[in-house]
């Protein structure tokens, strides 16, 4: 690992250990949006993270979801999400994580921390070096038929608006595959098919922050990366396909709606 993100992995494991510190206390749940929550623990993880690169690493800049923001002078970027999977946390729902990616001046992702403090689980991957979990490397499964298939999938907050939508979709995947997982964390979802837990994993209305760390990750364990249509993915477009590579072509056709 290179020796500046040697830094950003201790400030990852800190961060965890932050969130945990708010588990069994007062979490200071509040509503961003309808269903969208933030507690304290969101913006304590981004003061925290977002201090810390700024003091380490002046010259990158910085996109986090609580709304932290720095330009970069290097075209470098880290892209934050302090806590992925803030409903999950907020319940105590055991499947939450802090997520750095860093993107280059293309806006490729070159880098992921995704980190699930309550399993002590360290997903990491740098472009062209390998993907790991707590230093193990990892690959994807080699699932090729989706009745066998696991998949992962999420619910967007502006589910509301478009139900029929992902109730379609929902439903013929559901009946193709072996069954459906749904943790609340895209990043750790995105990783578990890094790491061969799941085959496969999709979602609309996500954002850089989701998405950016664990991309690498699973381009790193040999996976697939597109938007439901199958054209390329990239972190600042909404839709998400990921998955072994085996079954993506059949996962696509699953998405792909009559009205689309
Ligand atoms: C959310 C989680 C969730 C996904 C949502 C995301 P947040 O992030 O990743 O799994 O379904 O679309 O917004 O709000 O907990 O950081
Ligand atoms: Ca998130
Ligand atoms: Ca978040």
């Amino acid at each position: 690992m290179s020796p500046h993100l040697l830094i950003v992995k201790d400030l990852v494991l800190e961060a965890g250990q932050l969130l945990l510190s708010y588990l069994n206390k007062n979490k200071n749940i509040r509503n961003k949006g309808v269903l969208d929550l933030v507690t304290d623990a969101d913006e304590a993880s981004e003061k925290l993270l977002f201090s810390k690169l700024c003091e380490y690493f002046p010259e990158y800049g910085i996109l986090a979801e609580e709304g932290s923001l720095k330009e970069s002078e290097n075209g470098y970027i880290w892209v934050v999400d302090p806590l992925d999977g803030t409903t999950s946390f907020a319940h105590g729902f055991p499947f939450f994580s802090v997520s750095v990616g860093l993107v280059d001046m293309h806006k490729d992702p070159v880098a992921g921390f995704v980190y699930n403090p309550l399993l002590k689980e360290l997903f990491f991957a740098q472009k062209g070096e390998g993907a790991f979990l707590n230093n193990q490397a990892i690959s994807v499964s080699e699932t090729s038929v989706l009745e066998k298939a696991l998949l992962a999938t999420g619910f967007p907050y502006n589910r509301r608006e478009i139900l029929d939508e992902i109730l379609e979709r929902l439903a013929r995947v559901l009946n193709a595959v072996q069954d459906i997982r749904r943790t609340g964390s895209a990043s750790l979802d995105i990783c578990y098919v890094a790491c061969g837990r799941i085959d496969g994993y999709y979602e609309s209305g996500l954002k850089p922050w989701d998405t950016c760390a664990a991309a690498c990750i699973l381009k790193e364990a040999g996976g697939k990366l597109s938007r439901f249509s199958g054209e390329p993915f990239n972190i600042f477009f909404p839709e998400i396909v990921a998955s072994n590579g085996k079954i993506h072509a059949d996962v696509l056709r699953l998405l792909q709606l009559s009205s689309s």
